[in-house]
C-alpha cells in the first residue's frame, strides 16, 4: 500500500510534529519499559523486536522532527515487510503498538496539559496508520509470494523441455527475490556430477558447461548436506568457488532440490547486498523447489516415456515393413518355386497322358491334371492375398475392388466402392498402406459388424488422400478396442501413422462404424523392377486377374 493513499490532514501533522519533539527525551525510558513489558506477554526473538522496534512512534521521531511524513510511511513499508517475512502474528503488532501507547499516555498528561485530548487523538491517529500501511505491507508480501508461486506453477505445468523450463523458473524465482544471480545445478548420477541447467546473471554460455564434483562448492555442500543454506560474505567464504559467482554476489542463498526424500539438484540465488533470509523467505523458496522438484521428475517421466514411445513407433514400423518384405518374398517363392515345380508336373503328366493307350489311365491323369490346376489356383490366390505386387499390378481401384468382392461374397455384405478418378496411382508404400487398411476394416466388417451394407469411398483433395470405410453395423462397443489381443485398429494407426496422416473411427450409437484415414498424396514409383523382371520373364503373368478364371496356365504358364 503507497502512502499517498493515506492522507494526513495537515493540523494533526504540525501537532504530531509538536508530540514528538516534546516526548524526544522520555522516549529511552518509554521503549525500554515497552520492550519488557512486550517481552512478558510474548516470547519474541531479538530479530523481531528489533524490528517492531523500528515501528515506534520513538523511531518515527526522526522523520516526525523534520515534519517528514513520506520517510515515516517508507519506513512503516519497509520494516512491515519485513515483519510480514519474519512471520508476526498481526495481534502481536497491535498489541505492541497499543502497549507504546499506553506507556506514552501519562507523559503526554503532565506534558500537554488542558491540550491532553488533542495530543493523545494525535497519537493515536498515528497508531492506526501505522497498523494499516503496515498491514498493507503484509497484504502486498503475500500477494507477491502468492503471485511468484502461481507464475511458476504455470510455468511448471506447461509442456516445455526441462532446459527452458529451468531457465524460466529461474528468471521469475531471481525476480521475486530481488536477486541478480542465480543457478539451478541437476546431479549426473552417471558422472556423479552436479550440472548447471540454468542461469541467470552469470554470464553467458554459462549453462551446462559448469559442472561441479561432488561436495565440492557451495553448491555441492547444500546437495551433499541435503539442508538448505545461506551465505553471508560470498567473496569470504572458501566455499564459493565459482569466481564469476564470487564477483557478483555477496549473498548466496542455496536449496536442495528433493525428489522422494533424495536430493537430486540445488536451486541457487545471490543478491549484491548481505541479506539473510527471513522465514517465510526461506519457506517460499522451499517451496518453489520442491514444486521444481516435482516438475523435473515429472518432465524427465514424459521425456522418458515420449523416448520410448518414438522407439515403439519406430519398431512398429520396421515390422511392418519387415512383414510387408517377408510377405513379398513367399509369394515370390511360391510363384517361382512352387508355381513352376506344378508346372513342370503338368508338363509331364500331359505327356504322359498323350503317351497312355487305355482310356482309364488317361481319366486318372485329368483328374491329376484338375488337382494341379486347383492348387495352382489356390496358390494364385495366396499369392494374391500375400503380395501387395497385386496392387502393381491390377491398381489400387481394381484391388479394392477385388477386396469389396470378396465381402459381399463370403460375408454377404453388400459394399459399394467408390473412388474419384482424381486419386490416380500413388507411390506403392501408400496404396499398400491403402490396401491394408481397408483389407483389415473390411475384415472387422465381416468378423464384427453384422452389417447389411458398407462402403469405400476414396478421393484426392489439395494433395491429401481421403480414404473412409462405413458400415451401418452394430458399432464398436466401448473399451472393446481395448483389449490385450486386438491389434487391426492399432495396425490402421500405425500405418497412417507412418505416412504422416490422421485416422478417425468413429462409431456413434446406432449408427454403425466409419474409419476417416487422410494421407499425403504420394508420386507414384517406377515400376517395380521385380514386376518388371516378372513380366519380362512371363509376359503374361497375371496374379490377380479376373474373377472367374479356371485354368492356371493363362496365368502362371511361361509358354
Ligand atoms: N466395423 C466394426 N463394427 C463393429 N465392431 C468393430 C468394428 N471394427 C472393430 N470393431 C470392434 O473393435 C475391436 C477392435 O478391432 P481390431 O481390429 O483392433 O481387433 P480385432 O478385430 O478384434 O482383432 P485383430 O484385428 O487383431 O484380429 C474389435 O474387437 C471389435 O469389437
Ligand atoms: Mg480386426
Amino acid at each position: 500500500m503507497s502512502a499517498a493513499v493515506v492522507p494526513l490532514k495537515d493540523n494533526f501533522r504540525e501537532l504530531i510534529v509538536e508530540v514528538a519533539r516534546k516526548l524526544e527525551p522520555y522516549f529511552p525510558d518509554i521503549t525500554a519499559r515497552w520492550r519488557e513489558q512486550l517481552t512478558r506477554e510474548f516470547a519474541l526473538d531479538a530479530r523481531t523486536l528489533a524490528t517492531l522496534e523500528q515501528l515506534t512512534i520513538a523511531s518515527a521521531c526522526i522523520h516526525f522532527k523534520h515534519a517528514d511524513f513520506e520517510g515515516f510511511f517508507e519506513m512503516l513499508n519497509y520494516f512491515g515487510t519485513r515483519l510480514s517475512k519474519l512471520q508476526l502474528d498481526t495481534r502481536i503488532l497491535r498489541r505492541a503498538l497499543e502497549i507504546y501507547e499506553n506507556l506514552m499516555h501519562p507523559y503526554v498528561s503532565s506534558l500537554f496539559g488542558d491540550r491532553e485530548t488533542e495530543a493523545l487523538a494525535a497519537l493515536e491517529m498515528v497508531s492506526s496508520f501505522s497498523f494499516v500501511i503496515i498491514s498493507g505491507a503484509y497484504f502486498d508480501t503475500r500477494t507477491l509470494e502468492s503471485s511468484s508461486l502461481l507464475k511458476i506453477l504455470d510455468v511448471e505445468l506447461g509442456d516445455q523441455p526441462l532446459e527452458s523450463m529451468l531457465q524460466q523458473v529461474l528468471e521469475i524465482l531471481t525476480s521475486s527475490f530481488g536477486a541478480n544471480v542465480g543457478a539451478i545445478l541437476l546431479h549426473e548420477p552417471e558422472a556423479d556430477l552436479l550440472r548447471v541447467e540454468a542461469a541467470v546473471g552469470l554470464g553467458e554460455g554459462l549453462r551446462g558447461e559448469f559442472s561441479m564434483q561432488m561436495g565440492k562448492g557451495f553448491a555441492g555442500h547444500v546437495f551433499s548436506t541435503g539442508e538448505p543454506d545461506m551465505i553471508i560474505d560470498a567473496n569470504k567464504d572458501p566455499r564459493v568457488i565459482h569466481p564469476r559467482l564470487r564477483e557478483t554476489a555477496k549473498a548466496l542463498w542455496g536449496m536442495p532440490l528433493r525428489h522422494d526424500g533424495r536430493p537430486i539438484g540445488v536451486m541457487l540465488i545471490g543478491f549484491d547486498k548481505p541479506y539473510e533470509w527471513l522465514p517465510t523467505e526461506k519457506e517460499l523458496l522451499r517451496a518453489i523447489a520442491d514444486r521444481s522438484a516435482l516438475a523435473i521428475h515429472r518432465s524427465r517421466i514424459t521425456h522418458t516415456l515420449r523416448e520410448r514411445e518414438a522407439r515403439i513407433a519406430e519398431l512398429s514400423a520396421h515390422l511392418l515393413r519387415v512383414q510387408e518384405e517377408e510377405r513379398n518374398r513367399i509369394s515370390r517363392e511360391l510363384h517361382d518355386e512352387t508355381g513352376q515345380g506344378l508346372m513342370v508336373i503338368r508338363l509331364y503328366l500331359g505327356m504322359l497322358r498323350n503317351s497312355l493307350p487305355s482310356k482309364a489311365a488317361k481319366a486318372k491323369v485329368d483328374e491329376t491334371l484338375d488337382v494341379v490346376d486347383r492348387t495352382v489356383e489356390g496358390i494364385r490366390r495366396i499369392i494374391g492375398k500375400l503380395s501387395p505386387l497385386v496392387l502393381q499390378e491390377l491398381g489400387l481401384f481394381a484391388a479394392l475392388r477385388k477386396e469389396a468382392l470378396h465381402l459381399e461374397q463370403k460375408h454377404g455384405v453388400s459394399c459399394r466402392v467408390a473412388i474419384s478418378d482424381e486419386v490416380g496411382r500413388l507411390s506403392a508404400e501408400t496404396e499398400t498402406a491403402i490396401y491394408r487398411i481397408v483389407q483389415e476394416a473390411l475384415h472387422n466388417i465381416a468378423k464384427h459388424a453384422q452389417a447389411q451394407n458398407a462402403a469405400i469411398t476414396m478421393d484426392r483433395v489439395d494433395g491429401k488422400v481421403k480414404l473412409a470405410v462405413e458400415d451401418d453395423g452394430v458399432g464398436i462397443f466401448p473399451k472393446t478396442n481395448y483389449r490385450g489381443n486386438s491389434f487391426g485398429l492399432a495396425g490402421i494407426k500405425e500405418r497412417v501413422g507412418m505416412l504422416g496422416g490422421e485416422v478417425r473411427v468413429a462409431s456413434p450409437k446406432g449408427q454403425g462404424t466409419r474409419i476417416d484415414v487422410t494421407v499425403p498424396a504420394t508420386e507414384p514409383d517406377k515400376p517395380h523392377p521385380l514386376l518388371e523382371e516378372l513380366q519380362s520373364l512371363h509376359p503374361s503373368f497375371r496374379m490377380g486377374g479376373g474373377e472367374g478364371t479356371t485354368h492356371a496356365e493363362n496365368k502362371m504358364s511361361t509358354h
